[in-house]
């Protein structure tokens, strides 16, 4: 067998041993990530065959984020699965016909698939696929943050654990949080937000709404630089700007457009611009370049002449997501996710109350004409 080659990852989360801290300061914590192995041409072209008939012999669907690798995403599409953002993923799963959906992602993509379709197998290529906001912001430390503020409406994003969902009212994407706060502040609630502090505290500034925030981050988006960026613009005046909401607070206020994956990848389609630069995981430019040929897309900046990124832009745990690893679990039926029963039924409430959300605002991934209109999203932001 080959040895597994296993990196270190260092990200920031919230101080939990002081009481205020997860409204407040944060510190270095340390985790791990495998590295999956390389492979010639030939391998790649075999094991793509091999997945192809594995997925139709199990009657199973393959459900990809835009970060995971390019042959993922591109197997997910060809083989009738799909390739998407959070909200989407869960949604697709959830409607999808297949009794085994395979998710090619990180964990809480993986639970939430369960969460919503308890009756499906769903398989992972690797269930140590993790996530720096999920590992900021464990169960037990955020239902005391919640029990100390009872007044409070718990609003978490997609990227927690099911323990932490099933403590929640509400939970969110990034394609549909700001409107889901906007909703709840327009009904006087004051809300209490985990676990991504930079998310938060756009959609604070976006919506006036009164929020609490949990002082999660995420070691990719975190690492982006708003100086460089800047400096970056200067050289690339034509460009524009593409961020996720999971940045900086001075990298979110040069952007021409705020937004979740799809976002993103509909506004490079639709802006009238033949350059951008992505603050986001460089996973998604293979989505982008496939759905905006000829256009040009530059990589956010993520460290400055002195420092040294960590990430460099790209998730450790997305990168989990292999050939190797998904042909495997169709071969064996390994890394099966299970959601203890309990906690289970009652995470579903807040992801159903999205869900049916998001069905009723009609808020989909939306074609590129209305994403344009979608002022709400983009306003307050745009180049100082
Ligand atoms: P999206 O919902 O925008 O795809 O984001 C998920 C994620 O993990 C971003 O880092
Ligand atoms: Fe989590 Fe960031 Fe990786 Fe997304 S990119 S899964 S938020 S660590």
């Amino acid at each position: 067998m080959t040895p597994q080659t296993i990196k270190s990852v260092e990200f920031e989360k919230p101080n939990l041993t002081d009481p205020d801290a997860a409204a407040g300061g944060s510190c270095v914590a340390h985790a791990w990530a495998k590295v999956p192995p390389a492979l010639t041409p030939d391998e790649r072209q075999a094991l793509k065959s091999r997945i192809r008939k594995l997925l139709k012999e199990r009657n199973a669907v393959l459900v990809a984020h835009y970060y995971v690798d390019a042959d993922l995403q591109d197997l997910a599409e060809e083989t009738g699965g799909c390739v998407s953002d959070s909200l989407e993923m869960a949604r697709f799963g959830r409607d999808h016909d297949a009794k085994t959906l395979v998710v090619a992602g990180v964990r809480f993509m993986g639970e939430t698939a369960k969460i919503l379709s308890p009756e499906k197998t769903i398989l992972m290529p690797d269930l140590d696929a993790t996530c720096s906001l999920d590992l900021g912001c464990p169960a037990d430390d955020f239902s005391a943050f919640c029990d100390a503020h009872p007044d409070r409406t718990v609003v978490v994003y997609a990227n927690t654990s099911a323990a932490v969902k099933a403590r929640a009212d509400w939970m969110v994407t990034s394609s549909i949080g700001l409107k889901i706060v906007e909703h709840l502040h327009a009904r006087g609630e004051k809300i209490l937000w985990a676990p991504d502090k930079h998310l938060g505290s756009y959609i604070q500034q976006q919506t006036g709404a009164d929020m609490l925030l949990w002082q999660g981050s995420c070691l990719v988006h975190d690492e982006f630089k708003g100086i460089e960026l800047d400096l970056l613009r200067r050289e690339h005046p034509k460009a524009k700007i593409l961020v996720h909401p999971e940045s900086p607070a001075n990298v979110v206020a040069q952007a021409d457009v705020v937004g979740s994956t799809s976002q993103l990848i509909a506004a490079a389609q639709q802006l009238d611009a033949n350059e951008f630069i992505v603050a986001t995981d460089n996973g998604i430019l293979h989505k982008m370049r496939m759905a905006a040929p000829g256009k040009m897309f530059i990589e956010a900046p993520t460290a400055g002449n002195s420092a040294t990124c960590k990430s460099c832009a790209h998730c450790p745990w997305m990168a989990m997501n292999a050939l190797t690893n998904l042909a495997e679990v169709l071969e064996t039926g390994r890394n099966e996710i299970h959601v203890d029963a309990d906690i289970g039924r009652r995470a579903v409430t807040c992801i159903n109350r999205m869900l049916d959300f998001a069905a009723q605002q009609k808020a989909n991934v939306r074609p590129a004409a209305d994403l344009a209109k979608e002022s709400a999203l983009f306003s307050g932001v745009g180049p100082a």
